[in-house]
């Protein structure tokens, strides 16, 4: 049998990052299965040091060399371990790319995921952040996350509510690099409750014919309005959304919508609070398209930034912070940066 452990020293990072911001990873272990981590955090150049986990690096800005060991997991099982007819739980290992996944489980008759199509990244990162796009989150269909936990050497299985999902947010990014998510089940119903009403899908559809669509048909859909917005990571170095959107109370929310009636509102996450648009914010503020040397800001949305070639993280570190400062200036409203800053922090 081969090794499923493959050690690396000296490793390149650029292209294990979608911003393809070069530093270097002092030791790199891939683990193509999870059973095989004890045997690894045994190893003295791991043990005792809580690693940071890289999965498809598109939520990551490396503004230097990490300082822990990075591990990446390769496994690529996807399995039914239940089947109740209307739905069933679909586990897949954390190594399995998200976008990819997505398409199966539609293939596969699964209804759900569509609305998440073409996130980059994998499985294992999904709950991290519990991802969203219009109008879904990941949430929603997480049944169980399996971790391993390498200072106690102890598997856990958190259920949905123990994961304490929220926007942009679990209780895995309150403790980073605590838990290594394995594996994620997903509870995916057979018969699909369409959620079209986010912006732009209707219009899609429209534009495409499409009068009774389906969960693929909704997929298509996201992906040609995705593929308009946000630069391709291949093409132009980014990470998405480098800001999340804010929420403040209803009583602020209010007062900026008065002084700006343009500016958009969204619903919070309870009825005090709304969510505002820090798109909105950082293009009133004049970057859009901006760039400082190759660190940039997307000319097609505001909140994306870009590497135009040779940025280095701590060139796009030093813009996010001008940007957010202006801000907060203008507006009196704190951004915070979405991805995970390793090497110097926010
Ligand atoms: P990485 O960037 O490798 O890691 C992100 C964080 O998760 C790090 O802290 C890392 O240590 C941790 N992590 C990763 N895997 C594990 C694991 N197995 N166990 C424990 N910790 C782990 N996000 C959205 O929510 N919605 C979007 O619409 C969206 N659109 C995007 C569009 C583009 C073009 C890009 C580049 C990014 C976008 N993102 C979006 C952000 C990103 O794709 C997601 O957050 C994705 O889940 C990150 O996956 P990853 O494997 O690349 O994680
Ligand atoms: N807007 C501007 N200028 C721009 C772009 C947008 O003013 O350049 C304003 C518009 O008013 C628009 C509003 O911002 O209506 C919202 O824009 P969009 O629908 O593109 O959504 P977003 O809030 O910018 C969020 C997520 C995305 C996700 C989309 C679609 C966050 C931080 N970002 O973006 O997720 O794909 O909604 O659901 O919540 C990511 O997390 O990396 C990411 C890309």
């Amino acid at each position: 049998m081969t090794d499923p452990i493959r050690v690396l020293h000296g490793a390149p990072l650029r292209s294990r990052n979608t911003f393809g911001v070069a530093a270097t990873a002092p030791l790199l272990a891939e683990v193509a299965d999870a059973t095989a981590l004890p045997g690894l955090f045994a190893r003295s150049e791991f043990a005792g040091r809580a690693p940071l986990v890289l999965g498809g690096g598109s939520n990551l800005l490396f503004a230097g060399d990490p300082d822990v060991p990075l591990l990446a997991l390769t496994g690529q099982d996807v399995r039914i371990v239940r089947d109740e007819g209307d739905m069933a739980i679909v586990r897949a290992d954390a190594g399995v790319a998200w976008h990819g996944f997505v398409m199966r489980m539609l293939d596969e008759g699964f209804a759900g995921l569509e609305n998440l199509s073409l996130i980059p990244g994998t499985v294992g990162a999904a709950p991290i952040q519990n991802i969203g796009a219009y109008g879904v989150e990941v949430r929603e269909f997480i049944h169980a996350v399996e971790s391993f936990e390498p200072a106690t050497g102890r598997v856990h299985r958190f259920d949905a509510a123990q994961c304490a999902f929220a926007y942009r947010d679990s209780v895995f990014k309150h403790e980073p690099d605590r838990f290594i998510v394995t594996a994620v089940e997903f509870a995916l119903p057979r018969t699909p409750t369409l959620k079209l009403d986010y912006a732009g899908i209707g219009d899609e559809l429209i534009a495409m014919g499409i009068a009774s669509p389906t969960p693929r048909d909704v997929a298509q859909a996201v992906i040609a309005i995705r593929r308009r917005k946000l630069p391709d990571p291949a093409v132009l170095g980014n990470a998405g959304s480098f800001f999340k959107n804010p929420i403040v109370p209803v009583a602020q929310a209010e007062a900026l919508q008065a002084e700006h009636p343009g500016m958009p509102v969204f619903r919070g996450n309870g009825p005090d609070t709304r969510k505002l648009s820090a798109a909105w914010f950082i293009d009133a503020s004049g970057w859009k398209g901006h760039r400082d040397g190759d660190a940039g800001v997307a000319p097609t949305h505001a909140l994306v930034l870009v590497n135009h070639g040779n940025a280095s993280g701590h060139e796009l570190l030093t813009l996010a912070r001008r940007i957010a400062d202006s801000v907060r200036t203008r507006f009196a409203v704190s951004i915070e940066p979405e991805p995970r800053i390793v090497g110097a922090s926010w």
